[in-house]
Parts: structure tokens; C-alpha cells; sequence
């Protein structure tokens, strides 16, 4: 199957081994090339499959998949029987999620183009990226009916430490690289619930989750993840970084028994658009 021109293969085989086959259209091949990203990273979507049971999608909603990927979990739910309009920033990410017959289309969670259509907006392992945490509550905000519900997990507090200390750490070592800036938002519980509660949101649960995640080897991981903060590295260098990062990492992420295994926290969330909450017409901008 993966090698046919004429389908497209999103494989969760990290744990369960569910496999999502599409037919693609007539003549279209299968362009998109998710190696990078799906290949070493199906964990992403597998894992998540507990918080789309936190949404519950029900068949006559409509549901909002912010930072939809590749949109293996859109089809989920929409396997599920609710509507679901994926966005994402990535174009290359949209084109993919169509080609698995998703509406999707390419928007910022800061610049979201909905008001009030949603029954729901669910989020998977993109909010970390976001550093205007705020802007992104309200423009979800915004974009549900009153009464709708937000449902997302992301990296929380302490996410990803070893990693990110290792990175960091590789980045004081090269000082000719320049200075390393965490571009990842990793809250706390009590300051995330603070920024959905002066959105208009009532939260009805969020919670930290350690979760060691194991992956295959963390090269890839640096491959896939840190393009934002290695852009102005030559491809030496990137070596040099990975390499590098690799060495520091090894001692708190890696054993022989399980092999790599990253230090994810996930925060989870639930939340309600209080039905009785007007939105600040400042915050619209
Ligand atoms: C994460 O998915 O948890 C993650 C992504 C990028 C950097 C660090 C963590």
C-alpha cells in the first residue's frame, strides 16, 4: 500500500497498528511526501486518540480541527460522524489533509477567519508553537457557538525538558550560532486555565500528563522539530547540532531496554464558551 501510486497511507503503528487508506483522485500521485513527518512521527496522531475521545464528536456537529496536519485525526473524527474544517498554517500540511478528502484550508490560529459557526474546536500537539498563547484562546473563542466546546492537548510545563535543555546547551557551546530562543509555549495548568477563564471560557478539566514517548531515534526528531531554531545553520552545523544534542540527551533519554524515549508532558484540556460571555470588541482585532 505504501508504495502505490493511487493511495495514501497514514499509519498509526506505534501501539494499536490502525492503518487510514485512501484512494487518491484519478491521476493524482501521492505527491505530498510525508516521510520527515509521518514516517518518525505517527506517535503524533496515535497518542492523541484519547483527547478525541475527550471531544466526543457527535453526528450533527461541526468541528473546527486547529493545526490539522496532515489531517489523519480530522478523518477520525469525522469517522466519528461529526463535520470537521481543518485549518493549519502549513500549506503543504492543508494540501495534505485535502488529499485525504478533509476541507481544509491554510490559517493561523492567531488569525482565524470564523465567528461563532463552531459545535466544537479541537487542537492536537500545535498549541506549543504558538507563543501568543491569548490570541489564539480568543480567536478560538471567537470562532465557537456560545456554549461550544474547546477540547486540545499540547506540551505543558516542564515538556520536553531534557531536549530542550540539550539544545540549548549546544547552542552556549556555539556562540558564532547565536543565542538559542525557546520558541515553545509550555504552560501550567493554573496559567492556562487563567487565559481561557479571561476568554470567556468555564473549564471543566485540565490536566498535566507525563507521557516518555518512545521514538526512534531522536537525529529524526531534531530533523523533523527544530527547523525554526536551526534555520540559519549551515548543514554542517545542523550536524553538528544534532550530533551534539544527541550526546547530552543520550544519558536522561535513552536506556537499551527502550531505546529513545523523549520526556513529553501533555497538558489536556477541556473547556466551555460561557453562552452568556461577550466577547471585548478590542480583542476582535
Ligand atoms: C512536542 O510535541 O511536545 C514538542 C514539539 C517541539 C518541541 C518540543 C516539544
Amino acid at each position: 500500500l505504501h508504495e502505490r501510486e493511487d493511495t495514501r497511507v497514514s499509519q498509526l503503528d506505534w501501539a494499536s497498528g490502525v492503518m487510514i487508506v485512501t484512494k487518491t483522485k484519478h491521476n493524482e500521485t501521492n505527491r505530498w511526501n510525508p516521510n520527515a513527518y509521518n514516517q518518525h512521527t505517527a506517535f503524533v496522531s496515535e497518542l492523541a486518540l484519547p483527547v478525541v475521545d475527550l471531544l466526543a464528536p457527535q453526528s450533527d456537529e461541526v468541528i473546527l480541527d486547529a493545526g490539522c496536519g496532515e489531517g489523519t485525526l480530522a478523518v477520525e473524527i469525522q469517522r466519528r460522524g461529526a463535520d470537521v474544517i481543518g485549518v493549519d498554517a502549513s500549506a503543504e500540511m492543508v494540501a495534505a489533509a485535502r488529499s485525504i478528502g478533509i476541507e481544509a484550508q491554510v490559517a493561523s490560529v492567531t488569525d482565524l477567519p470564523f465567528t461563532g459557526q463552531f459545535d466544537a474546536v479541537f487542537s492536537n500537539a500545535m498549541l506549543h508553537w504558538v507563543q501568543d498563547a491569548e490570541g489564539a484562546i480568543i480567536q478560538i473563542a471567537r470562532s465557537l457557538k456560545p456554549g461550544g466546546r474547546f477540547v486540545a492537548e499540547f506540551g505543558g510545563e516542564g515538556n520536553a525538558y531534557h531536549l530542550v535543555d540539550a539544545m540549548k546547551q549546544v547552542f552556549d557551546m556555539h556562540p558564532e550560532w547565536g543565542v538559542f530562543e525557546n520558541p515553545w509555549y509550555f504552560p501550567s495548568t493554573e496559567e492556562y486555565s487563567a487565559l481561557l477563564q479571561s476568554a470567556g471560557f468555564s473549564v471543566d478539566t485540565i490536566e498535566q500528563i507525563p507521557r516518555p514517548t518512545p521514538i526512534d531515534d531522536i537525529i529524526h526528531w531534531l530533523d523533523v522539530f527544530t527547523n525554526g531554531i536551526t534555520k540559519d545553520l549551515s548543514p554542517e552545523q545542523f550536524t553538528v547540532f544534532k550530533q551534539e544534542c544527541r550526546e547530552i540527551a543520550r544519558p536522561k533519554l535513552y536506556n537499551e531496554k527502550d531505546g529513545w524515549m523523549v520526556d513529553y508532558v501533555r497538558l489536556r484540556v477541556k473547556a466551555t464558551k460561557r453562552i452568556e460571555y461577550v466577547q471585548p470588541k478590542q480583542s476582535l482585532a
